[in-house]
């Protein structure tokens, strides 16, 4: 991204000899035309205006003597000449401020109505009207900041990946239902009616065909669609960097996107990123008490289950407890430790115990029933000092890193703009999430995902929670608490998938009928392969110190899926649901 005060290299046309944010000290004494909108207009009397004219690179103050009609976002082009601004009305904060346009000719290329909401500063907008007006939107600083960002992380991630010799393929948007875990969005076929196509979650299984047809290294920046819940880094529509290669280990295929990523930093910061480093899963989740930490900031998780391994507190009895301890967080109000405990409990938790760390005792609701080994023990493993809070759950290991984790964030996340960019890897990924009610493990990553080489005998004859141990070849990117992306070793043997298929619940039939052609292709030479995907959007947001992705995207969806600018999702026509072979339900009214 071009830094704020160099000028753009933008290329004159000849309506246009300069770009308004490019206007310098160097361009006094010389003639030049800008073309743009109106952002501001300050009056002084009848015969004198100060306007200042946008267009993207930034703003120019342009002084027009004379009579004029001029409103703000008027489309205009101004030609005059370039001077110093008079002494003491310098603007520094404006990478134009040295200087302004003299003696200006006004020529109103189109008229506005005024603009649905201020562009200038950080005002906030309703949503649903921001983007109604995307295209006034846009013009903001923010958004053209945003948008070039976006581009400048594209550009360099095509380069590196085209460095590293991936081939770039696009795969169709219309095929048949891919195993990524939401739900599709479907098109009806008007040639075939009542068949559909589906729009891709994502190209993963078109990429493992790619291997098997000998791209060696594919890359695609792909847009994906899934019909899940929007959240502020979910979006129906969103596009990621999609890479598979063949006959690699799973370093490789870290190297390959930690140098992409890397890339896209330094396009739009200036820098690269330190090296990412690695965590197991299973220390990301005992330390931070998630798969994705945010390694901004401390708190960490402490483990005191052995502290309490013979408590006659209740309700320590319990295969785990942890601690976190927030140094000096022991002035926290009676008020603020409730409403922790309350969101405890809401993230699963059966209680919260809270203790104040003082100079000879701790001060907890629950002291009396700890005996003063234990509190002794529980200040020397948390190394808690005076003035410190600490705060307590037990639970089985899975819950209580879950609640802790996300207190750890409640308690200590800063904002999205502060603390640097922190990636890390993490691996070996449990294969299995869960094991469902009926006893059938659920996989973490899709079906052909390959076991740790060292876990692979663990398969045989295991059920219930030894399955749960077994590791995974799938590793995630995270950045800043942010899941940036997945990716896995797959499956190529046969004799692996159908064991995995089977702990699955997924019989040969259901198989073949859901991936029978990537199973058929498998079988005339699939070579070894590995890939991975990461969210452009997120990695994007994150850069321009954006909370949600929507920023970050030209036309986006708001919160609901709604595009107020085009009005879509609507109503077709009768004819065309008829060409279609589609009869509408009426709606329920529920
Ligand atoms: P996964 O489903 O984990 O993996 O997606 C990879 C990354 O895509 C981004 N992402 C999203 N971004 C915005 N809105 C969404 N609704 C959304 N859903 C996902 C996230 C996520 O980490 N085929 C596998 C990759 C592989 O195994 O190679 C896949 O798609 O940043
Ligand atoms: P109780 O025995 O349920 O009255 O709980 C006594 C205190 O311990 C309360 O402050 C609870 O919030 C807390 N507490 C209860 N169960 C747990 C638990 N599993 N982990 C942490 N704190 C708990």
């Amino acid at each position: 991204m071009t830094a704020p005060h160099s000028p753009s290299t933008l290329p004159p046309s000849p309506a246009r000899t300069h770009y308004a944010g490019d206007l310098r000290a160097e361009h006094v004494g010389q003639a030049v035309a800008v073309c743009g909108w109106v952002a501001r207009r300050r009056e002084h009397g009848e015969h004198l205006a100060f306007l200042d004219v946008r267009d993207r690179t930034g703003l120019v103050q342009c002084v027009v003597d004379g009579a004029h009609d001029l409103r703000s976002e008027y489309v205009v082009r101004v030609t005059g000449t370039v001077r110093p601004r008079p002494e003491g009305t310098e603007n520094p904060a404006l990478a134009t401020g040295a200087v302004e346009v003299g003696d200006c000719e006004v020529e109103v290329l189109s008229v506005a109505e005024p603009p649905p909401f201020p562009l200038e500063g950080r005002v906030e907008v309703d949503e649903t009207i921001r983007l109604r007006h995307r295209y006034v939107d846009l013009r903001s600083e923010r958004m053209q900041r945003n948008l070039a960002v976006r581009a400048a992380a594209i550009g360099a991630i095509r380069g590196a990946m085209a460095d590293q010799g991936f081939l770039e393929v696009e795969t169709p948007l219309l095929i048949a239902s891919t195993p990524e875990g939401a739900r599709d969005f479907v098109v009806p076929s008007r040639q075939s009616p009542g068949e559909f196509y589906a729009l891709p979650q994502s190209p993963q299984l078109f990429k493992q065909l790619c291997m098997v047809g000998g791209v060696d290294r594919y890359y695609q920046i792909a847009r994906c669609l899934r019909d899940e819940d929007l959240r502020a880094d979910r979006q129906f529509e969103f596009t990621q960097l999609d890479a598979e290669a063949s006959f690699v280990t799973q370093d490789e295929v870290l190297a390959f996107i930690t140098e992409a990523v890397g890339a896209a930093v330094e396009a739009a910061t200036g820098e690269r990123p330190g090296s990412f480093g690695a965590i197991s899963w299973r220390e990301a989740m005992d330390r931070f008490g998630s798969d994705k930490p945010d390694l901004r900031f401390g708190l960490e998780l402490v483990d005191v289950t052995e502290v309490f391994a013979a408590t006659g507190f209740n309700a320590f009895k319990a295969p785990c407890v942890k601690a976190i301890r927030v140094p000096d967080g022991g002035d926290a109000t009676r008020s603020r430790l409730d409403d922790l405990t309350d969101r405890a409990k809401r993230w699963g938790a059966k209680g919260l115990v809270w203790m104040r760390v003082e100079a000879d005792e701790i001060t907890s609701p629950v002291a009396k029933f700890l005996s003063a080994e234990e509190l002794a023990e529980l200040r020397r493993a948390t190394e808690a000092e005076t003035g410190d809070l600490l705060l307590l759950v037990a639970d089985s290991w899975h819950t209580t890193c879950h609640v802790l984790g996300l207190l750890r964030l409640e308690l200590g996340r800063p904002p999205v703009t502060e603390g640097g960019f922190h990636f890390t890897w993490v691996v070996d990924f449990p294969l299995f999430e869960s094991i469902s009610d009926d006893g059938q493990p659920v996989p973490a990553h899709h079906p052909f995902t390959m076991p740790h080489p060292d876990d692979i005998e663990l398969l045989d004859g295991a059920t219930g929670d030894d399955l749960l141990a077994v590791r995974s070849q799938s590793y995630d990117l995270v950045l800043n608490g942010w899941e940036l992306g997945s990716g896995s070793v797959r499956i190529h043997r046969a004799d692996i998938q159908q064991r995995i298929f089977g702990l699955l619940g997924i019989s040969e039939d259901e198989a073949q009928a859901k991936f029978g052609f990537l199973l058929d292709a498998f079988r005339y030479g699939a070579p070894p392969h590995a890939g991975f995907a990461f969210g452009i959007d997120r990695l994007v947001a994150l850069l321009a110190g954006e909370e949600n992705i929507r920023e970050v995207i030209a036309f986006p969806k708001t919160q609901s899926g709604a595009d107020p600018l085009t009005g879509a999702p609507g109503p077709v026509a009768p004819a065309q649901l008829e060409e279609l072979g589609l009869r509408l339900l009426p709606r329920s009214t529920a």
